[in-house]
């Protein structure tokens, strides 16, 4: 048996009156790509914030390769090796395609003026190799503003990849792509996982992706996990039918 590699034991947050995750319990193994499903609202990008630390659970324990860490902050949570993108991108607009993967690799090292340091062979070096793979490198020295859509969320991507994670969670990271650009980040996932050695835990809405990446889907609906299973199952269920049609 695979080994785990994440778990939530009955997490909740509440925002006032919204039980936005009502007490989830999922779990990831080493190696696996799960997607998380569900329609807007239902608790998918508050339940990445609960794993990943941006959020403290109001109850509830997550459990990163055994460790208890419910409640470490997102740095913390990068050093043990999990890395996460946003659904909103996250990169500095002012800093070239290099600059920001930099910024992410010194980061990782704990220095503290992370940008700009095109002394060290080293990092460029990784840097350029990250971007390599993620066929980033020929736009290392044009600015994310100059990038495609497609691109700019590869490069969030990139970036995740670059702080040396067992781990990668991604909110949405096909949102407003083109059939092109799908095909690519599917192709990326696999890679991630298949390559490159990282377990993967997206959210994403485009089901024809979700079917094609993923060995398990968990489906949310109202803060509480309504469906899980390989993907011929959950595409079976008359609860995850109803909740998609209704
Ligand atoms: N910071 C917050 N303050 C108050 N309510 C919030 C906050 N964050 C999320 N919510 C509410 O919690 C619920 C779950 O939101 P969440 O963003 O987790 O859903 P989601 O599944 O990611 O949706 P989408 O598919 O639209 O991204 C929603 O009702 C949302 O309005
Ligand atoms: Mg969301």
């Amino acid at each position: 048996m695979r080994k785990e590699m994440l778990r939530t034991e009955d997490v909740k947050k509440h925002f006032g009156s919204v039980r936005a995750v009502d007490g989830v319990s999922i779990g990831v193994k080493e190696g696996e790509i799960v997607s998380l499903v569900g329609p807007n609202g239902a608790g998918k990008t508050t339940l990445l914030n609960l794993i990943s630390g941006l959020l403290k659970p109001d109850s509830g324990r997550v459990y990163f390769m055994g460790e208890d860490v419910t409640g470490m902050r997102p740095s913390q949570l990068v050093r043990k090796g999990m890395a996460r993108c946003f659904q909103i991108s996250n990169v500095f607009e002012d800093l070239t395609v290099l600059e920001n993967l930099l910024a992410a690799v010194h980061s990782i090292e704990g220095w503290i003026s992370p940008v700009r340091r095109y002394d060290d062979d080293e990092a460029v070096e990784r840097a350029m190799a990250v971007l390599k793979e993620f066929n980033l490198h020929e736009k290392a020295h044009l600015t994310p503003k100059e990038l495609s859509h497609g691109d700019r969320k590869l490069l969030d991507v990139a970036i995740a990849y670059a702080l040396n994670p067992k781990m990668i969670l991604l909110d949405e990271p096909t949102a407003a792509m083109s059939v092109g650009e799908k095909r690519t980040t599917v192709r990326v996932i696999k890679k991630l996982r298949d390559q490159l050695g990282v377990t993967v835990l997206l959210v994403e809405h485009d089901l024809d992706v979700v079917y094609e990446v993923s060995d398990r889907i968990i489906v949310m609906h109202q803060g509480t996990v309504l469906a899980e299973g390989r993907p011929e199952e959950v595409r079976e269920d008359p609860k995850v039918k109803e909740v998609y049609l209704g």
